[in-house]
């Protein structure tokens, strides 16, 4: 995610004091670290967030221009040395996203004589502009070769100590806006930190480059065309902002989740044979190759996951796995050994059930290795090796895009273990295809949230919530009442489908709803019995279907489509209508599902 923000002005303002007061509104976006830069008075950077940057600036730092940045660290542990601004020569720029093709370029720049002092993927960009700056001799020139050669993502502000009042924006992927004011032009991730200086913003497209200088605008395309377009006038808070124009935090993520599967999926699949590249494994591959054994731990909505990819692993790598919560597995005495693998599933990396399990783990000789969110925490420092979600910050307690990335990172697991064994090529096509082709089935969920406005509305009254699944939807069935739970506080359980008859069908009458996840798949059948079960009882049943599915209408009392995909990666489908459940019940209460009483984002205790 990242937070960017930069000044350039002519109305005595200090750019120093704007950037930091900016910055405070950005973080949401990243809190890992953060830094300034102002021609006149150079780069401070640190870890931490921006409190934490105002104790480095000294009184005397100031500038008529300048850039800063938050950042949620992607490559690279969140360091001082890895902090942005990152700068080459007269170049210092800052950057929203990932380069992909960072190393060759890196190479390339290394032969060249450049000399690099982090690990940050950021720094070749700043190296690259300084590079082609010498024959060009035009910083607008010279960025626009940079970004040509750029292959990945990117949103950034840019700025040349020989031209200190030119500030260069460019966007592939990564928001950014500008701010249209007097006498002084604004660069930003998302319009909180502009919206107090000028209402007059202008949304850059992918592809498109601006130059601002105090009194002047101009936006081209990459291939030099001018762009002519008017800003537009806002009427946002700033809170509203942040929340890109979504009521809640909690809705946003839930929407960023076509974004965030090709965000986790980014370079890691090798499509054609069916491969996937997983270089935060690389290391221990060879062990990963011996081992005879996982055990998956973890807590609350990653603890389901767990359970999901325990289904993936066995069917598609043919690897035995037990999925346990940290808190029991660091109590009991689990038996383990060196062709053991413990995997922490973790979106914060900080809970510490899970980072005791890990030491658990270690202190018995397992391999460990971790599923995590945030670079750096410390269940990613303290396994042997893992794989990033990159599904950016998280700020709605209840995880949702969370989920989705450890589910994504769970099948290139399955696809990486299963291939170094039994698993066909043709297999491992099949899912990498599928994979790809998830963003634009998940758009098409989304596309259809209003319909759970509707069934909040109609299933108000409920007091009790059954969820119930099979197979790979067993615990999606889980996380649907966790979801509803968490944010509004009615009594939910999620229940294997099997299981109905050995307990819950017996508080089943009209006023007991159900939410049954039975979409196209193995285990189908079994699914519609359960439902003619609970319609015998008189129990109103929502069934989660699969598009094209007619007969279940008939069935059900309501019924919420998706579309088909393979049985193993259905979670990824059928947990977001449960989240969209769950959001729109609670705000039809009037809960605020963003601040949940008595739960907390990251527990860093027992
Ligand atoms: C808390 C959060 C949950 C989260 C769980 C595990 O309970 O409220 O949303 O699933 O912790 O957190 P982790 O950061 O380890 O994924």
């Amino acid at each position: 995610m990242c937070g960017i923000f930069a000044y350039t002005g002519q109305n005595g303002k200090d750019a120093a004091k704007v950037l930091l007061d900016g910055l405070v509104s950005l973080e949401y976006r990243g809190y890992d670290s953060a830094g300034i830069f102002t021609p006149e008075s150079g780069v401070i950077k640190t870890p931490g967030a921006v409190a934490e940057l105002r104790k480095r600036v000294p009184k005397k730092y100031s500038g008529k221009s300048g850039i800063a940045h938050l950042r949620w660290a992607t490559h690279g542990e969140p360091t001082k040395v890895n902090a942005h601004p990152h700068g080459s020569g007269a170049i210092w720029l800052v950057h929203n996203g990932i380069i992909e093709n960072f190393k060759e370029l890196k190479k390339k720049l290394v032969t060249k004589g450049h000399a690099f002092v982090s690990d940050s993927d950021t720094e070749i960009l700043a190296h690259l502009i300084e590079e082609h700056l010498k024959r060009e001799r035009s910083f607008e020139k010279a960025t626009l070769k940079a970004l040509k050669e750029v292959r990945g993502t990117y949103g950034v502000a840019i700025q040349y100590k020989g031209e200190p009042e030119k500030l260069i924006a460019a966007r592939m992927g990564s928001p950014i806006v500008l701010g249209i004011g007097k006498g002084e032009h604004f660069i930003a991730s998302d319009p909180s930190p502009i919206l107090k200086h000028t209402k007059k913003v202008l949304f850059l497209n992918d592809g498109e480059v601006a130059v601002l200088t105090p009194k002047s605008h101009t936006v081209y395309k990459l291939s030099k065309e001018i762009v002519h377009r008017m800003p537009e006038e806002l009427d946002w808070s700033a809170e509203e902002a942040q929340k890109g124009g979504y009521e809640h935090f909690m809705l946003k993520e839930i929407m960023e989740a076509p974004e965030v599967v090709v965000n986790t999926l980014r370079g890691r699949l090798i499509p054609e044979k069916g491969m996937a590249k997983l270089g935060g494994l690389e290391a221990v591959a060879k062990e990963l190759a011996n081992i005879e054994r996982i055990i998956i731990v973890a807590c609350g909505t990653a603890y389901y996951a767990g359970l999901i990819g325990e289904y993936m692993l066995e069917e598609f790598a043919g690897i035995p796995v037990e999925v346990e919560l940290g808190s029991e597995f660091r109590y009991r005495s689990p038996v383990l050994n060196q062709r053991t693998a413990v995997i922490a599933i973790s979106q914060s990396g900080e809970t510490l059930d899970t980072l005791e399990a890990v030491r658990e783990g270690k202190r018995k000789g397992a391999l460990t290795l971790g599923i995590v969110n945030a670079v750096g925490s410390t269940i990613a420092r303290e396994t042997d090796a893992g794989v990033y979600n990159h599904a950016g910050p998280e700020i709605g307690v209840a995880s949702t895009k969370a989920f989705v990335s450890q589910l994504i990172a769970l099948a290139l697991f399955t696809i990486f273990l299963g291939r170094q064994r039994e698993m066909s090529v043709k297999t491992g096509r099949e899912i990498a295809k599928e994979l790809k082709a998830l963003p634009k089935k998940l758009e098409k969920v989304l596309a259809g949230r209003k319909e759970f406005e509707k069934f909040a509305k109609k299933y108000k009254n409920a007091r009790d919530f059954l969820f119930i699944g099979r197979k790979y939807n067993n615990p999606v069935a889980f996380e649907g009442a966790l979801k509803l739970k968490e944010i509004s506080y009615i009594h939910a359980e999620g229940y294997g489908a099997g299981e109905m008859k050995h307990g819950p069908i017996a508080m089943i009458d009209k006023d007991f709803p159900t939410f049954a996840i039975a979409t196209k798949d193995s285990v189908y059948e079994k699914n519609v019995s359960n439902i003619h079960e609970l319609k015998a009882r008189k129990g109103p049943v929502i069934v989660l279907a699969t598009e094209g599915d007619k007969e279940i209408a008939k069935l059900a009392d309501d019924v919420v489509y998706v579309p088909k995909t393979l049985e193993m990666l259905s979670p990824i489908l059928n947990v977001v209508p449960l989240q969209l459940f769950a959001y729109y019940f609670a705000k039809g209460k009037g809960l605020n599902p963003d601040r949940p009483r008595n739960l907390a984002k990251s527990v860093t205790v027992e």
